[in-house]
Formats: C-alpha cells, sequence, structure tokens
C-alpha cells in the first residue's frame, strides 16, 4: 500500500480530527499466492469472517467517525458474495468506494453490478508488465490477461482506475514498461509501490530484494519520465523502505488518517499492527469506531508525537514523518517504540544497509508462495 496520499493539519490531543479512510479488510481469503502478501502470517478463517450485517453497520459507524471514504479489500474481496450489497449500503450514507481488488474472479457484469451500487475507484494489482512473470508471482495461471481485460472494463464503464505495481528483484527492471502499461489501460494513477517487508514478505526478504543497481536504474527511470507524465497519470512513488535515508510517513501518520478493520473485525491503525506484541486491539463488537478512534489504546499509543524518543523527539521532521513505521521498527529494530530504522540517524541503520546487501546478494533463493 502506497502512503503518498493527501496530508491533513495536526489533530488536537484530546479530539482526534476524523480519519480520511477506513479500510475493510471484508476477508483473507484470495486465489492469488503472492510472495510478498501484507496479510497476517496467520490468516483469518472464512467462518470468522464478519456477516452482512455486522459489515454495514461497520459502515455506519465509518460515516459516524467522520470518514469520507471506504476501500473494501482483503485478500481478495471479490469473494465475498455481498460485495455489491455492502457497496449499496456505503453509497445510501453517503461514503465514497473504492475496490482494491487483485480482478481475477471479475468480470464486465459484476462490474456493471457493482458500479450500479455506487462503486467509484477501482485499484487493480499487477504482478508484472508481463504474463509470465505476473502469474509466476501471482502463482495464478492466466491471472494477467484476466487482469488487464477487467481493467480496460473499469475504464470503458467510466470508473476511476489505479494500478498497484509492486517491485522486486523479478519485476524492477521492467518499470518503464509497468508505466507504459498503465497509461495503455487508461488509468488515472499508478502506485509503483516496491514490496514492503513485513507479514508473509519478510520471509522472503532473500527472494526478493533488488540490487542497489537496480534500485538506482529504476528511480532514475522514475524520475526521468516524472515532467512527461505529470498531468496524464498520477504517479505515487517513494524510495523503497531498505534503500531509504528517511523514513516514509507510514499510512500518513499513526492513528492519524486511516483505520483497518479485520475480516473478524479487529479494529487496527494499520495493516501490519497485530505482529506488535503486548499491544490489546478492541473489535467491532466492543466498541463504536468513533469510541476507538478517539481514545483505544491502540490508536493512542504512537498517535501524534509524544511517545517518540530521541532523536525523533528533536528531529524537525518528525511531524512530517511522525516517526515513520512502528511494523517496521519491531521487525528491524525489535522493538515498535524504537526509530524507525530506515531513519540514517537511527542507531540501527547500518544494520539495515547490512541486511538489504546480505539479501540482495542471495540470488537464486526460491520464495514462499503465500498458503491458504
Ligand atoms: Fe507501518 Fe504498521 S505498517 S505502522
Amino acid at each position: 500500500m502506497s502512503c503518498a496520499l493527501p496530508t491533513f493539519a495536526a489533530s488536537p490531543a484530546a479530539e482526534p480530527a476524523p480519519p480520511f479512510a477506513v479500510l475493510m479488510e471484508l476477508t483473507h481469503r484470495c486465489p492469488l499466492r503472492c510472495p510478498y502478501c501484507s496479510n497476517p502470517v496467520a490468516l483469518e478463517s472464512a467462518s470468522a469472517e464478519l456477516d452482512t450485517a455486522t459489515w454495514k453497520r461497520v459502515l455506519d459507524e465509518a460515516a459516524d467517525v467522520g470518514a469520507l471514504q471506504v476501500h473494501f479489500s482483503g485478500g481478495e474481496p471479490c469473494v465475498r458474495k455481498d460485495l455489491e450489497e455492502l457497496v449499496a449500503h456505503a453509497t445510501e450514507i453517503g461514503l465514497y468506494s473504492n475496490l482494491i481488488t487483485s480482478a481475477v474472479l471479475l468480470d464486465r457484469a459484476r462490474l456493471e453490478r457493482l458500479q450500479r451500487a455506487g462503486l467509484q475507484h477501482v485499484q487493480i494489482s499487477l504482478q508484472d508488465a508481463e504474463a509470465t512473470g505476473a502469474d509466476r508471482v501471482g502463482g495464478f495461471k492466466g491471472g494477467h490477461v484476466k487482469k488487464l481485460e477487467v481493467a480496460r472494463a473499469v475504464v470503458r464503464q467510466g470508473m476511476a482506475l489505479t494500478i498497484n505495481a509492486v517491485l522486486h528483484r523479478h519485476n524492477i527492471d521492467r518499470v518503464n514498461d509497468v508505466i507504459d502499461l498503465a497509461m495503455d489501460l487508461g488509468a488515472g494513477r499508478i502506485e509503483i509501490a516496491n514490496v514492503q517487508y513485513y507479514g508473509w514478505a519478510l520471509a522472503n526478504r532473500a527472494a526478493l530484494m533488488p540490487s542497489r543497481e537496480q534500485l538506482l536504474a529504476m528511480d532514475a527511470a522514475v524520475r526521468g519520465r516524472l515532467p512527461e507524465l505529470a498531468g496524464r497519470i498520477v504517479v505515487d512513488y517513494v524510495v523503497p523502505d531498505y534503500y531509504a535515508r528517511r523514513p516514509k510517513s507510514c499510512m500518513g501518520g499513526w492513528a492519524r488518517r486511516f483505520m483497518n478493520v479485520t475480516p473478524r473485525g479487529r479494529v487496527l491503525p494499520c495493516h501490519a499492527a497485530e505482529t506488535i506484541p503486548g499491544m490489546a486491539f478492541e473489535t467491532v463488537h466492543d466498541r463504536s469506531l468513533s469510541d476507538i478512534w478517539r481514545d483505544g489504546p491502540a490508536f493512542a499509543r504512537y498517535r501524534g508525537t509524544d511517545w517518540m524518543p530521541e532523536p525523533c523527539q528533536s528531529c524537525d521532521h518528525k511531524e512530517e514523518d511522525w516517526g515513520g513505521c512502528r511494523c517496521q521498527a519491531l521487525a528491524l529494530a525489535g522493538s515498535a517504540d524504537a526509530t524507525d530504522p530506515v531513519c540514517e540517524v537511527s542507531p540501527a541503520h547500518a544494520e539495515v544497509a547490512v541486511l538489504r546487501d546480505r539479501d540482495a546478494a542471495a540470488l537464486g533463493t526460491e520464495w514462499t508462495y503465500r498458503g491458504l
């Protein structure tokens, strides 16, 4: 998921400004098996998923808390037969609906039903610019061709299309082809989203990490094309974490812009927050989204800047990057309280470079596919 989203004014400590969007992970079921899946290592089963009535109630609560958008996500949200009903409900209560999908389960008839229900935006993930590589990464034969068909149908039907392209060692050299493909499909936006190493992806880091040479070539290619692309397609791009010198503003800042609801109804400040040990998460069965957003312990834990250690506390950028990514601090520095090791002033920054260079040199490492 890209973090390049509009910024909001700083929230007063007592009453936080409303979230911009609520991401509803309707299910963890997914026909693809991407080795960089960002869903938790332990997936929630279909039998644990919230039912339609509860998701509708959660949508009502998303509107109550002041969110403007709802992202229907997963896993693959199209496995839910009630997707149209949920989109229609979101439309009725004034929420802007975005579908985040692999697209392989969609066809024109269902797209038309979703559009009639009020769906306004579709985000489709691409695994590569060409079918062989894409289908190999996704572990789904014929998936790439299907995605292209659906992407063209989205644009033909007049809905907004974003292409999310996840780059790694095996496709990063084709970044120009990926951009050209997104333009050809008629996308209004492309997320050039390098793999983020949480969850399942962390275990596959040595199979996916690009080399410094690959990174520099990709970075030059993207930056070189930005003037030509301006006004034609919106490009969301940030330097990938392991090669960056400054941390990204993950989620636009912890508990500042987004809420995540998992398939069984846990309410999280970010999709990977469950990796943080000792953190208690409330569910939609415990309290309303408004109450959880206002003072839920997990949301309050890293909101704002008071929690920051030095050198973050004295940093001029602390209200730009909001301390970077807590889940990455946990994964790389062993504590979610630590300075994000991506930052060059973190005591653990040098270790990130060692891990990165070791994994980038591990050519021939096979990845492990995501299993259901
Ligand atoms: Fe960045 Fe959790 S993924 S804070």
